[in-house]
């Protein structure tokens, strides 16, 4: 790519940043659809984050996208946020308008468009979430969005599953989630075979023998276990899923496709399946 004094740029605001897949996948995709953008990484520090959000709106940033810690803290910086990302209570990416930024959430989106790409329907299923922290609650407030017919939340500290359970259930104005205790799947899962959504970060890197549920018969009850986690690639949870003939797949579709849907936003285009299943060939590439 040939930069210019018309290419735009686009970033990642967070800290740290460094290892971060993001400029991989964004300057690819500028690459094959031919547009005229960078993407850098800036790392903000702690403080700085007002500062960022309007000085990359004076450097006239196309858009950025932002990953810990700052992605609830820049809800108020924003002139706009995007109603489910107001929902979720995060945004990971900003989409200049006319006087500042607009936020989204496009990482429950992603994980959506991962799940069709992989040929996942979770359309009136009761789907299982194993955890309640924010990814997990978010993941709740998507699969409410996108039709599914329940959530069964199974979290170790079961006050937090029954938190977000009141409240999804507060948009859904039915029972639509239920909350229990980890250690309760037992006496709450039926004889049917379930999608479950692994939202906790036990197995990630150096951790990768850790597994949230060890208990070998809960995985006779998975029918498409997803775990979030992208490192390492095959997790326990995803070897325990498989070994019991279950279907099972990590976090880096969803971890692309939030960036795919940012760069749609950014550039009002749609990426093409070709080009996103480019982006995951390249990430596989850089993580060997
Ligand atoms: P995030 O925002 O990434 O979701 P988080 O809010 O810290 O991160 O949530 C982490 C989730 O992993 C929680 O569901 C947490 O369980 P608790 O709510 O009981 O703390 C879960 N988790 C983390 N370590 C765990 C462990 N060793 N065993 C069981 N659950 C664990």
């Amino acid at each position: 790519m040939r930069y210019d004094g018309h290419t735009r740029t686009c970033g990642l605001i967070g800290n740290p940043v460094e290892h971060t897949m993001s400029p991989l996948i964004q300057n690819f995709m500028a690459e094959q659809t031919g547009k005229n953008m960078v993407y850098v990484p800036f790392h903000v520090q702690q403080g700085m984050l007002e500062h960022a959000v309007k000085g990359a709106f004076a450097l006239n940033l196309l858009g950025c996208n932002v990953t810990v810690p700052y992605k609830s803290d820049v809800l108020e910086y924003l002139v706009d946020i995007d109603p489910l990302a107001k929902r979720i209570g995060a945004v990971n990416t900003l989409v200049r308008v006319e006087n500042g930024y607009k936020g989204y959430n496009t990482d429950m989106p992603g994980l959506y468009r991962a799940m069709c790409h992989d040929g996942v329907d979770i359309t009136g299923k009761e789907v299982v979430i194993l955890g309640a922290g924010g990814v997990a609650r978010a993941v709740a407030v998507m699969l409410l969005d996108k039709g599914a017919g329940g959530v069964i939340l199974f979290n170790r500290t079961a006050e937090k599953a029954q938190q977000i359970a009141d409240e999804v259930n507060g948009y859904a104005g039915a029972e639509f989630a239920r909350a229990y205790a980890l250690a309760e799947y037992e006496q709450v899962l039926t004889e049917k075979k379930y999608i479950v959504i692994q939202a906790t970060s036990v197995g990630m890197h150096p951790d990768v023998e850790n597994v949230i549920i060890r208990d070998e018969a809960f995985y006779d009850k998975v029918e498409v276990g997803y775990d979030l986690i992208f490192n390492p690639s095959n997790t326990k949870f995803m070897q325990l899923t498989t070994a019991h003939g279950g279907k099972a797949y990590n976090g880096a579709k969803m971890l692309v496709y939030q960036g795919v849907i940012a760069f749609e936003l950014w550039n009002d285009i749609r990426i093409s399946r070709e080009t996103a299943e480019g982006c995951i060939r390249q990430m596989e590439e850089a993580m060997k």
